[in-house]
């Protein structure tokens, strides 16, 4: 596995790869990542996994700071599943100042674009120079930041980039946690009531299945559930699986997203549900 840090040598060294498949990344990896690279494998020839904790997502009071930066430890978890670790700094990757920027539909200002103001354009951003740097024929994203892979999937899309996005199941710890980065913020005990976000989508998708359809209420039961233990809750909500809009009372494919405060950790989860 090699490892890069200019835009120069990565582009060297791809001239002559093939089938060339990405996994962007901020690093700090964990299982989760690991299955979304082992994806990746089976969708290319070359597995390129980029490392970089992007300024632009982050808004002024966020994480940027704090973020594990865990270089090290993640290249050694990578050796045999990559063959290329991009790791560039910030002024490897934003030499000049970024003054153009991708603007993402509407459906970036609502759920975490409501409370996180900017980040889907700092995303779409980075995502778009990381795609131009690398130029994959595929790119994988998990489905753990459903909402993210909605808006990967119309930049491609609308910017007619010929690259397959290919979307990862959540990887999950055996109580079902989705694993993330952030899970490492959580202290011994919350990292045991953490499971209740997931719990209540459980909840969520077990009504439907039984018939159920009043939206506002189910959400409202999850919203209280976690806010009597506690949690600060930004959204739960029912949407389209596929356009992310909000579930219309004959939906059959439908997504439950949540995000909420455990103490100072804001962890997000989500359950597909299809509808026979
Ligand atoms: O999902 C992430 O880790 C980041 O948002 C991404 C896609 C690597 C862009 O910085």
């Amino acid at each position: 596995m090699e490892i890069h840090h200019t835009v120069p040598a990565l582009r060297q060294r791809l001239s002559w790869a093939t089938r060339v498949v990405f996994v962007p990344t901020m690093g700090n990896l964990h299982e989760g990542h690991l299955d979304l690279v082992r994806l990746a494998r089976k969708h290319g020839d070359c597995v390129v996994v980029s490392i970089f904790v992007n300024p632009l997502q982050f808004g002024p009071n966020e994480d940027y700071a704090q973020y594990p930066r865990t270089l090290d430890a993640d290249c050694a978890k990578l050796e045999g599943l990559a063959d290329v670790v991009f790791a560039p700094s910030v002024a490897d990757l934003y030499p000049v100042e970024q003054t153009m920027f991708v603007e993402p539909p509407p459906l970036a200002t609502e759920l975490c674009g409501e409370f996180r103001p900017g980040h889907f354009r700092g995303v779409a951003t980075v995502v778009l120079k990381l795609f131009n740097v690398v130029q994959p024929h595929a790119a994988v994203f998990g489905k753990k930041d459903y909402q993210q892979l909605a808006v990967i999937r119309a930049l491609a899309e609308q910017f007619n980039l010929p690259i397959e996005i290919v979307a990862a199941e959540t990887s999950r710890a055996p109580n079902h946690l989705a694993l993330s980065s952030r899970n490492g913020y959580l202290s011994e005990a919350e990292r045991g009531e953490a499971i209740r976000l997931f719990r209540n989508l459980a909840t969520i998708r077990e009504a439907l299945q039984s018939g159920s359809r009043d939206y506002a209420a189910l959400e409202q039961a999850a919203r209280g559930d976690l806010e009597s233990h506690g949690w600060r809750v930004d959204y739960l909500s029912l949407r389209n699986a596929a356009t992310l809009a909000p579930a219309a009372p004959e939906e059959r494919n439908l997504v439950v997203l949540g995000a909420a405060w455990l103490g100072k950790t804001r962890l997000i989860d989500n359950l597909e549900i299809a509808l026979a």
